[in-house]
């Protein structure tokens, strides 16, 4: 949720530290602080707000230091205030911190009782005064933080430095993600291998429970037993470079605009486009004989999941259950012999759906995860990766990723109904034919955004707006209403259009726009109906079909003209006008399109 990064280096740190800040404020940006180590002694500056309140601190008053560690926060404990923002420290060390501590309760009682005083809410500030006592006692800072890390609960990623320590950096790493990067004579950390993308390309991931004592010409990492342990050095990619927002106003347009491409690349990695069939990598399990397919995840990776529930029972005609993973994690459902268990992440390090992972795995399900990030954990815990080939997402509000989700499980489904033999030969080539045209079509529908200009004006002024769809664009009026709310505030809901009647009607009036997602295909004719419903109670109708306007018979608000495609592709196709929808509106309205109020892109707490 928050992002961290250290530098040793050769030069003042604070302007490459404020960079590769920069990089990770998509994981969070409440406030935001870097610590460095000048003349023996620990320096830091904070603020408020964006990073670029740091940015002013630092004009003013500028940190000079060879080593230092900066913090971009996503409130957890404590308000997202200058007292709370990260580094925290004492006269001896400074720590950044990801994640919770979730003893921090107990561990700050204990501290209290011993005279120790906080200056702030946060849980990281118990692992300050740990580490000071454990060096007070007389223990040197590496053997401090090693009795510390045992003391500590929850999930946490830690970056660490110390007064009269110029050349040492610990960095710890349980149950949030940490790289460490190579420089020539520098050493690195950052919550992810992006940040690092202006330093280096040589990066080495800590495992779940590592830690690592950092100097700028050697590191030695240690597992979770204190074991000194070999962690491989890994080549970061090139897509992870491409950080920039290009022509565009916010990185969320760009990445509306990189889907044509974006969905190029993933189907191609799945879609034998010679003989027209899927190929996918090797499951590690007769498909044929499987059971059950679980899926899980969370938000939009959830509505991908659910799209794929559609599919798979249709062309694969297998069972599928599926349920977000704060609610799978915990519910303690009995899994069925020979299941597979499918997780659906961007980041790949969401807490839940990691959780849920571990849960399926532990129940003996074979694992499958489409992932963006393929370093990620929940990637190197599945037993296959289907991984999206989305490139970095930098808007919170996910877009491309989600499309990339799309055509991954979309080859999934259509390997699943093959080796089930529920499709034959033809039904696969005529299928994946139906996916290979998905890029050329959206490229199309970016080509003019005016309608969503003159549509936003009018749905900015809505308090409330409803979505519905059915079948499988259900999920499609989901993420509508997620888009909408989360980035220009105004409250949604997404409802399946038959269920319409069983409540949510009681809410239309006049001033209730509702966005339908209604393709031509074998249940329109239904949602159409509930069209009618809308309409006869004064409701604002903003449809979105292949068919013709006039077919619905009701006043249509604004009708979003859409290309004619096979049934199969409609949610690839239909996420666009409500990705549209949500960012035309929020960027009428002014809001934070990139970095929306209380979110963060990677959820890794729970
Ligand atoms: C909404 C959004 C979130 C994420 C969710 C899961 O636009 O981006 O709902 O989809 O937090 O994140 P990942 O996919 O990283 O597991």
């Amino acid at each position: 949720m928050c992002g961290i990064v250290g530098i040793l280096g050769l030069k003042p740190v604070a302007p490459d530290l404020v960079d590769a800040l920069r990089r990770l404020e998509y994981r969070g940006y409440d406030s935001a602080g870097i610590a460095t180590v000048e003349n023996g002694h620990l320096d830091r500056q904070r603020a408020e707000g964006k990073l670029r309140n740091l940015e002013a601190r630092l004009h003013d008053a500028p940190l000079s230091g060879r080593t230092g560690i900066g913090h971009t926060r996503w409130a957890t404990h404590g308000r997202p205030n200058e007292t709370n923002a990260h580094p925290h420290m004492s006269k001896r060390v400074s720590v950044v911190h990801n994640g919770i501590i979730e003893n921090f309760r107990e561990l700050r009682t204990e501290l209290q009782a011993k005279g120790h005083n906080f200056q702030s809410d946060t849980d990281t500030e118990a692992v300050v005064h740990l580490i000071t006592e454990e060096m007070d006692k007389g223990l040197s800072p590496v053997d401090a933080v090693g009795a510390v890390l045992r003391k500590l609960r929850g999930a946490f990623a830690l970056g660490i430095i110390f007064a009269g320590e110029d050349d040492l950096m610990i960095a710890a790493r349980q149950g949030s993600p940490l790289a460490l990067g190579h420089g020539l004579g520098e050493m690195y950390l950052g919550s992810d291998a992006i940040a690092l993308a202006g330093l280096t390309d040589r990066i080495t991931y800590l495992e779940e429970g590592d830690w690592a004592v950092m100097h700028r010409d050697s590191l030695q990492i240690y597992d979770i037993d204190a074991k000194l342990v070999d962690r491989p050095v890994t080549k970061m990619t090139d897509a992870a470079r491409l950080v920039d927002k290009g022509n565009h106003r916010h990185f969320m347009a760009k990445e509306i605009h990189e889907q044509p491409e974006m969905i190029s690349h993933t189907l191609a990695n799945y879609l034998d486009m010679a003989t027209q069939t899927v190929r996918l990598p090797d499951i590690g399990m007769d498909l044929s004989k499987l059971t059950r397919v679980t899926i899980s995840a969370c938000g939009t990776a959830y509505y991908a999941g659910l799209v794929a529930k559609y599919w798979i029972e249709r062309y694969a005609r297998l069972p599928v259950e599926i349920d977000i993973a704060s609610e799978l994690r915990y519910r303690n459902a009995p899994l069925p012999k020979d299941g597979l268990a499918v997780f659906v992440s961007q980041s790949g390090e969401t807490a839940d759906t990691l959780a849920t992972l571990r849960y399926c795995k532990a129940q003996g399900q074979k694992i499958a995860s489409v992932v963006n990030v393929r370093t990620s954990t929940i990637a190197r815990e599945s037993d296959v990766v289907l991984p999206t080939l989305a490139g970095p997402e930098i808007g919170v509000a996910s877009t491309k990723a989600f499309t990339a989700q799309l055509a991954a499980l979309a080859a999934l489904a259509l390997a699943l109904g093959r080796a089930r033999g529920a499709i034959t030969q033809a039904e696969e080539q005529c299928l994946v034919r139906a996916l290979m045209e998905v890029p050329r079509h959206i490229s199309k529908m970016l080509q003019d955004e005016s309608n969503y200009e003159r549509m936003a004006h009018d749905l900015s002024k809505a308090k409330d707006v409803l979505y519905l769809g059915r079948g499988v664009n259900f999920p499609l009026a989901l993420e509508g209403a997620l888009k909408l709310k989360e980035i220009s505030y105004i409250h949604a809901e997404g409802y399946a259009a038959g269920e319409l009647k069983h409540g949510p009607i009681a809410l239309i009036d006049e001033n209730v726009p509702v966005v339908v997602v209604a393709p031509q295909d074998d249940l329109y004719e239904k949602t159409i109906s509930n069209v009618q419903e809308v309409a006869a109670r004064g409701g604002r109708i903003y449809l979105m079909s292949d068919a013709p306007a006039e077919s619905t018979g009701c006043l249509l608000d604004e009708y979003i003209a859409m290309p004619k495609v096979h049934p199969f592709i409609q949610p690839l196709i239909y996420a666009i006008p409500v990705q549209l929808i949500a960012y035309h509106t929020a960027v009428f309205m002014g809001t934070d399109v990139d970095q929306p109020r209380n979110l963060a892109k990677s959820v890794t707490v729970e």
